[in-house]
């Protein structure tokens, strides 16, 4: 039997991480100053390792957070698919929501090597294609969520909010 909504610990994960990964996303300032010092041969200072660490270990909890996910997930299910709408929304939310589970491992993972074993090669994976990869899923992602609400009206939108 498949709940009829997300768990609220599904819930909380899936919006607390939304709000990490939009974190990195829009503030990677101390990450980047950090690799900048690096790449010209300069020591950062205390204060500039600081708020470097400060994107790296958002970036570790959303590693960690991503696996408690999918131990949830496989302990407590999924809701089925929502009826009234397209195969096409229900293949394409699928595929979605598997591009989004992986670059919630690949983006911190890239980020681990390129700033502990300072790796040119999977910085630039993780600071360009990665990110462009991430905001491009986001918004396909985030755009479904809003058609399946308000277009074909089904309750996507309120299992993962109010349950
Ligand atoms: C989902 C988690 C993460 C997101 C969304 C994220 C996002 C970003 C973004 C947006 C940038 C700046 C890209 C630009 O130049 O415009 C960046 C750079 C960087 N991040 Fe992350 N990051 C994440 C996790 C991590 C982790 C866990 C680490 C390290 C422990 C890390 C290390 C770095 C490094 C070293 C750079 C500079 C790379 C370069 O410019 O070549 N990131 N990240
Ligand atoms: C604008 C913000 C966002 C909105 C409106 C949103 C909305 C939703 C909704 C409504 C669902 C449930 C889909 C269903 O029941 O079929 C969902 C699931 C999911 N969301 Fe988001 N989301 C947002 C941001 C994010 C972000 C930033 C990530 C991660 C990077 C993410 C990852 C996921 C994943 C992996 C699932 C599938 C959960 C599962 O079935 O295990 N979401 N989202």
């Amino acid at each position: 039997m498949k709940p009829n909504s997300y768990s609220i610990s599904q819930r909380f994960l899936h919006w607390a991480v939304a709000l990490l990964v939009f974190f990195n996303l829009l503030l990677p300032d101390g990450m980047n100053a950090w690799h900048r010092l690096i790449r010209h041969g300069q020591t950062p200072t205390a204060a500039e390792v600081s708020s470097a660490n400060v994107h790296a270990y958002v970036g570790i909890a959303i590693l960690l957070l991503a696996i408690v996910r999918l131990f949830l997930r496989w302990q407590t299910g999924v809701p089925a698919e929502p009826e009234g709408q397209p195969l096409v929304l229900h293949v394409g939310a699928k595929i979605v929501h598997l591009q989004l589970y992986a670059l919630i491992f690949l983006m911190p993972v890239s980020g681990i090597v390129a700033y502990y074993f300072v790796i040119d090669a999977a910085g630039s994976i993780h600071a360009d294609i990665m990110k462009a990869v991430l905001w491009t899923v986001i918004a396909a992602h985030a755009l479904g969520a809003l058609v399946q609400h308000f277009y074909f009206r089904t309750n996507v939108l309120r299992r993962m909010t109010v349950g």
